[in-house]
């Protein structure tokens, strides 16, 4: 066989139209940047978003290719009106990545951080609304589209905290500094662990018709805003010793999107440092 002859590049995103929720995010924008340098199209669905300017400042080189779409994924009239936009200015999606979500950080109030006996129901009603039921809303309007055209890839973004519980201890600093006690609280966890099994329905549901739909699961990103005994600790329970890189999620990304998991399906891709390996 000739030197000569080009693989495939099975890798290969190019000409892919693509849904990133939340994609003004951390680790959003991480996936809109990866998916465009690979010559995809991506539209950011976010509650505000961010006018051309914010994009070309953003996306620097690459805002030809990216536009911003205003969606609230619990709100199904809006996701609706997200992929009209989407569809006439470029086509039915190729791949969604359900991004969006809610989390309590450690500086949270402490009405929504105390101890699970009194954790308000309706703010766990809130982080369930966007983590499982606007994953569950996007999936449903995108998802369909994509049958329809027979192809698609739809990346859901679970967490080690949706697969396991949270190591309290790593929270328990907040209690010796402030006399208040901080628990991180069970919405966030009962909310992801619920897109795995969504994940799997859909996968099986849609086999037949093409539409590929998988996890993928980060552990906790590193960020300057949290607290140094916060990082100090996670670090410590964490086997690579380290939190991920806000960057280290981007191969999986380009791989679930691409032909390069054409057999995949229904699965949960860990990154997390061997966290969930103890
Ligand atoms: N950062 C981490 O340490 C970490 C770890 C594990 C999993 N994750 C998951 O990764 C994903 C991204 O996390 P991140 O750290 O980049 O979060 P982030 O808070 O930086 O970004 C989340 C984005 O979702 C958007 N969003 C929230 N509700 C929305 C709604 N109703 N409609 C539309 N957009 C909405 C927010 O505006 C924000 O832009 C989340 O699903 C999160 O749970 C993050």
């Amino acid at each position: 066989m000739s030197n000569e002859r080009i693989e495939e590049d099975i890798f290969s995103v190019e000409g892919y139209i693509a849904v990133v929720t939340g994609g003004m995010g951390q680790l959003g924008r991480q996936f809109v940047k990866s998916l465009a340098e690979r010559g995809a199209k991506v539209a950011i669905f976010a509650r505000h978003a961010p006018d051309r300017a914010s994009i070309k400042q953003v996306f620097a080189g690459l805002s030809e290719r990216i536009i911003a779409v205003p969606v609230d994924i619990t709100k199904k009239e809006t996701i609706k009106q997200g992929l009209s936009i989407v569809m006439n200015t470029w086509g039915i999606p190729h791949v969604l990545i359900n991004n969006a979500g809610l989390d309590t950080q450690p500086s949270a109030p402490p009405e929504v951080s105390g101890p699970f006996e009194n954790f308000p129901d309706e703010v766990f009603r809130e982080v369930v609304e966007v983590n499982l039921v606007g994953t569950f809303l996007c999936c449903q309007v995108i998802g369909a589209e994509m049958a329809k055209a027979g192809r698609g890839s739809i990346i859901n973004i679970g967490s080690i905290y949706g697969m396991l519980s949270p190591v309290q201890d790593i929270y328990a600093y907040k209690e010796a500094k402030t006399g208040i006690p901080f628990v991180k609280p069970v919405a966030y966890s009962a909310s992801k662990s619920g897109v795995y099994n969504l994940t799997r329905y859909l996968a099986t549901y849609w086999a037949a018709k093409g539409v590929r739909v998988n996890t993928l699961t980060p552990s906790g990103v590193w960020r300057s805003t949290q607290d140094p005994e916060f990082q100090a600790n996670y670090c410590a329970k964490m086997p690579m010793k380290r939190m991920a890189r806000e960057d280290e999620f981007n191969g999986a990304i380009i791989f679930l999107a691409s032909q390069a998991s054409s057999y995949m399906t229904g699965s949960n891709l860990v990154i997390d440092g061997g966290w969930t390996a103890w």
